[in-house]
């Protein structure tokens, strides 16, 4: 059967890494998480203080893009894969809310972009890839074969946050949260280099009602149609 492109944006935590995740592992195709990547270039902009100090050095930072390598590795416990930071596994460190702070702002870098898309091409090449992130469908696969994208109300968004965070022992308010994912929608919605929009042709699923399963199953079915007829 034809391998095909699966494209999934939207806002943050619309749930989008939780269907890509098991629509990669139903159709067994690779699955990438290219927030993680951005994600781990604002651990590397943080650790150098590029960013989240008085001053932000956004020159510093791309002058000090030639440094920086990212990986993904299989993880076994997890089934999923890890992202590396120069060798490093970073996974956890990217998801705490000291990175959520800064990331919006490293993503906007146009520079940053070139490097991470031009990765992100390189690792869908061959086809058979689900890939989430803001701008898939838009800049980096603008020909895949299924594009999603997904919403959600910021208040449910932020509670699916809170209790994650919770889970992992962070010590946040609510309204901490909320603020964030508020903060980071305004900033990935009107930047200036591949804001975040719907591609014309992409389906909308705004899940803020609408459980996992059934929100999978409808994707799936989506996606078996698209791939019989490649
Ligand atoms: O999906 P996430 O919350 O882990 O993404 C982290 C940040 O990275 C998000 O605020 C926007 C940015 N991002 C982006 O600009 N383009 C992508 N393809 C993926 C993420």
């Amino acid at each position: 059967m034809k391998k095909i492109t699966i494209a999934i944006d939207g806002f943050s935590s619309t749930g989008k890494s939780t269907i890509a995740k098991q629509l990669a592992k139903k159709l067994s195709y690779v699955y990438v998480d290219t927030g993680a990547m951005y994600r781990a270039v604002a651990l590397y902009a943080l650790r150098n203080d590029y960013v989240g100090g008085e001053e932000t050095n956004i020159d510093g930072l791309v002058a000090a893009l030639p440094e920086i390598t990212l990986n993904f590795k299989k993880n076994n416990a997890t089934g999923n894969a890890d992202v590396f930071l120069n060798g490093e596994n970073v996974e956890d460190e990217i998801r705490t809310l000291r990175v959520s702070n800064v990331v919006s702002v490293v993503a906007a870098v146009s520079e940053v972009r070139q490097k991470l898309v031009e990765q992100q091409q390189k690792m869908g090449s061959e086809k058979g890839v689900v890939m989430d992130g803001r701008d898939i469908g838009t800049v980096v696969f603008p020909d895949a074969e299924l594009k999603l994208f997904m919403t959600a109300s910021a208040y449910k968004r932020a509670v699916r946050r809170y209790k994650e965070l919770i889970d992992k022992g962070e010590t946040v308010s609510y309204d901490e949260v909320l603020k964030n994912v508020q903060e980071r929608d305004r900033i990935d919605a009107t930047r200036e280099d591949s804001p975040l929009v719907k591609a014309e042709d992409a389906i909308e699923f705004d899940n803020s009602d609408m459980g996992i399963e059934e929100q999978f199953e409808r994707i799936y079915n989506f996606a078996l149609r698209i791939i019989e007829k490649a």
